[in-house]
């Protein structure tokens, strides 16, 4: 077993084990991929301020996140078809998510569905929806959702139109797997994957598939896709969905000021300053660029969360320093989870956490509601 001590470890194990397929639609981002490099490179300009002689003695990562107590200021972000990293793999997150105490946000576009995460965990977990054209469709998330007894729903709002993958098209993306002679050449020397896959019923779509209009094969969830995200969504819309849900409202995929406050007037509790890892508008700032801009368009009024590009415990201290309430994390448990299961994504929370108690003490903090800007130094043009 080798010796884990950072994400990047667990990156390594991951691209080992998983077939190309999924681990390329997980590191991949949009068209040149500046966003999605630039997502984690830009916290590397943010500098944090080593202090001494402060009593570092008992320190604590918790604290709230839309109301609920979390171990650390990081929730794990949806990612779709994480059931193609690993057998189970919605399940095995959301049981380490709930033993360390961060919630799991359940993407839509899972393989295990919500009731099979339901039955597995005794925490209540986020769910993550799309917009999608069809009402009857989302009404019957929204209802199955509450059913679970999710503790917050978490609506995506920055995926329209999908930003376009170069290597899920080359690769011919799906779940499960289509068999051409590369991908079963390259399966064939994952072992323990498929071990798993042979193990287990759930390889498709576990919200869609029988639950939406003419799915019932998943060979034309493509073509589903293309067709039902609602192109023509609205800030009308939106408000519609919030009165569909009586729990905490987080619009995620949040990137500009103007965006913010409109989230703020439909009644949102909390945001996500995000770009979707830099799936979507390749050529957009990072999140942590804007986080500036957004706080000081609604930080006072609403609650803001941040992902994209969050690769350490560090990289946590800079949002939460900035003025993030919280933060989501979404390819380092994936990594974590394709490596070695559950398992792998306690150790990526365990690494995170760690990171984040120890350089909160070096910079003389001893609880992240203490963090705030005096705790890093910011390049003049960095907002
Ligand atoms: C995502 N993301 C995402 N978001 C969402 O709302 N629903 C989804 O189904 C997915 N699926 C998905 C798949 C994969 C493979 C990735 C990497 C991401 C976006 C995700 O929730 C989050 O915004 C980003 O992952 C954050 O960036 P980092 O932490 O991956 O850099």
């Amino acid at each position: 077993m080798p010796v884990i001590t950072e994400i990047e470890d667990l990156k390594r194990i991951y691209k080992r084990r998983v077939p190309k397929m999924f681990y390329d639609y997980a590191e991949s981002g949009s068209w040149t991929e500046q966003t999605f490099r630039e997502n984690s490179s830009d916290f590397d300009l943010l500098k944090l301020r080593q202090r001494i002689a402060m009593d570092m003695d008992n320190r604590s990562t918790k604290t709230t996140m839309v109301g609920q107590e979390v171990a650390m200021p990081v929730a794990l972000a949806p990612v779709g078809l994480t059931g193609m990293q690993h057998a189970d793999g919605e399940i095995k997150a959301a049981r380490a998510a709930e033993k360390f105490g961060v919630p799991f946000t359940l993407s839509t576009m899972s393989i295990c569905s919500i009731e099979d995460v339901a039955a597995h965990t005794e925490t209540p977990f986020w769910f993550q929806v799309y917009t999608l054209k069809d009402d009857d469709f989302m009404k019957r998330l929204f209802d199955r959702a509450k059913e679970a007894k999710c503790s917050a729903l978490v609506i995506t709002v920055d995926l329209q139109l999908l930003g376009q993958r170069h290597r899920d098209l080359k690769n011919g993306l799906s779940a499960p797997p289509k068999l051409t002679p590369a991908s079963i050449a390259n399966m064939m020397t994952k072992v323990q994957w498929g071990l798993g896959m042979l193990g287990t019923k759930r390889r498709f779509f576990g919200n869609i598939v029988g639950h939406a209009k003419g799915v019932t094969d998943p060979s034309s969830l493509s073509s589903w896709t293309a067709e039902a995200f609602d192109q023509s969504l609205d800030w009308e819309r939106i408000k519609q969905f919030r009165s569909w849900w009586d729990g905490p409202v987080i619009l995620k995929g949040i990137l500009d000021p103007e965006d913010a406050k409109m989230a703020l007037n439909v009644g949102a509790d909390a945001i996500v300053c995000s770009n979707h890892g830099g799936r979507q508008l390749d050529g957009a700032l990072s999140s942590i660029r804007m986080l500036p801009q957004i706080m000081d368009a609604v930080g006072d009024k609403i609650e803001v969360h941040l992902d994209s590009g969050i690769r350490s415990g560090q990289d946590v201290l800079k949002a939460v320093a900035l003025g993030a309430r919280g933060t989501m994390i979404g390819r380092a448990w994936t990594y974590g989870l394709g490596a070695m299961g559950e398992a792998g994504v306690t150790r990526a929370l365990e690494v995170i956490h760690k990171e984040l108690d120890l350089s909160m003490g070096l910079c003389g903090r001893r609880s992240v509601e203490d963090l705030d800007a005096s705790n890093l130094l910011i390049p003049e043009d960095f907002a």
